[in-house]
């Protein structure tokens, strides 16, 4: 048997209701903040992942799809959305110094190693903001995240912030964080010597626990950001706590993609073992210009749906999710010579009744048979579509939950009396 690819997984009917929920609960959302909708491609240049993301992050090092097409480009399913978006609006839009609010949904990929909360294909709702240079947009984008929580009912996540400063400081504390660590080199695991060069604030962010003192004695940014960024990022502070945000300063939350300044943010959950996070996001300012644009500031955040989706399992949320696929009608029918009619009764329902949810039975199966599986459908109702009615025009009603026994009436009268029974239930 061929099975799915590791760490893609399919999501099968008994989930979908929750996960409409939560894309319809996110698009009502972000456009009532005023957020439009962008779609991406999936694949894109391998050459923007690796100047955005950054070539020595994990993500780009060991974690993308690459592979060479056939006309000899590098190409790479998107690992995430922001460096797409970031393409999309410069190619087809410049920015004219206007102010654009954009989301997106859909699935990314990184070569992980599966787990619980981790995949490979994994989806993400993300937002981006353009043109917005102070902490009220950064600060919205925090607040919005915090209404989707509510929405959604879900309690319990916890918010860390952080500011990383500009380029240029973080050199500064890079090249200090440098000699820190090579100074105390052979306390350092393989993963963390690897990167002492290439990218060592990432070493900040290592969770094995023999590194921790090492860890806990070095460098601390605090000390490095520039006024502008201290300002920013105390500005942000004062609005959250306006708007009665709780939040946690995390100075070693470095966040694992190389394109941010100033403001980094993550929401946590701790009911989710060691992929505790369910949206991480921040400012990066200079990236629309890496990329040959105008400088144009920029904020964003993404959220992990999988995770999302693990935690509204808890909630009742997914019990309202969970018989909203259930149909509310089941119709049955007494042998062959009647499908013309049966399907024609069913189509007058659903032209008249477009929010019901009728199914029919197909096949001729006994009608004890047919009683069975409208009742394991979770419908209330079932229509029943036999010799005498058909032979008479009529049809007939009969409840399956309430005992309150049954009708027959003309099919004429049929849309009326739906209307009183289900009103009923
Ligand atoms: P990220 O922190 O790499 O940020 O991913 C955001 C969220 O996606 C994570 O917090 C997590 O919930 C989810 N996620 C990441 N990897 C996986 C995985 N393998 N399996 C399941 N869920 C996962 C970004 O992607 C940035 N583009 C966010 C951003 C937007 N920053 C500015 N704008």
């Amino acid at each position: 048997m061929i099975r799915a690819v590791r760490g893609m997984n399919d999501i099968l009917p008994d989930t979908t209701p929750l996960w409409q929920r939560l894309e319809h609960t996110a698009r009502v959302l972000l456009l009532s903040y005023g957020y439009e909708e962008i779609r991406l491609p999936i694949l894109e240049q391998t050459a923007l992942f690796e100047r955005s993301i950054g070539e020595t992050t994990d993500i780009v090092e060991k974690e993308m799809y690459t592979f060479t097409d056939r006309n000899g480009d590098s190409l790479s399913l998107r690992p995430e959305g922001t460096a797409g978006a970031v393409r999309a609006v410069l190619q087809h839009n410049p920015f004219r110094n206007q102010a654009q609010r954009l989301w997106y949904m859909g699935p990314m990929f990184r070569r992980e190693r599966p787990q619980k909360g981790r995949y490979r294909q994994f989806y993400q709702i993300g937002a981006e903001a353009f043109g917005m240079p102070g902490p009220d947009i950064d600060a919205e984008l925090i607040i919005l995240t915090r209404r989707l929580w509510r929405l959604l009912g879900l309690g319990g996540l916890q918010l860390e912030i952080n500011t990383l400063g500009t380029a240029t400081t973080r050199a500064r504390f890079r090249q200090d964080l440098v000699s820190y660590f090579s100074a105390s080199a052979e306390k350092l695991d393989q993963d963390s010597r690897r990167r002492l060069h290439s990218n060592p604030l990432r070493i900040l962010d290592s969770k094995n626990p023999e590194l921790q003192e090492v860890i806990q004695g070095a460098p601390t940014f605090e000390r490095y950001v520039d006024p502008g960024s201290e300002q920013h990022f105390r500005q942000l502070r004062e609005i959250l706590e306006h708007n009665d945000i709780d939040y946690r300063v995390n100075p070693r939350l470095v966040r694992g993609l190389d394109y941010y300044s100033k403001t980094v943010f993550e929401w946590l959950t701790t009911e989710l073992g060691a992929q505790g996070a369910v949206c991480g996001g921040g400012r990066y300012d200079g990236l629309v210009e890496h990329f040959g644009g105008e400088p144009t500031p920029a904020v964003g955040f993404a959220i992990g749906m999988d995770r999302l989706i693990e935690l509204l399992r808890e909630t009742p949320l997914n019990d309202i999710a969970r018989t909203s696929n259930e149909p509310h009608l089941y119709l049955i029918v007494g042998g062959e010579k009647y499908y013309g009619s049966a399907l024609r009764v069913a189509e007058t329902v659903r032209e008249a009744m477009p929010h019901i949810r009728l199914v029919t039975h197909c096949g001729s199966d006994s009608f004890k048979s047919q009683f069975k599986r409208a009742d394991k459908s979770g419908a209330r109702i079932a229509l029943l579509l036999g010799e005498d009615e058909v032979s008479q025009g009529m049809v007939t009603v009969k409840h399956l939950r309430i005992s309150s026994g049954q009708v027959t009436v003309p099919q004429s009268e049929l849309i009326a009396c739906l209307e009183k029974e289900l009103a009923r239930l």
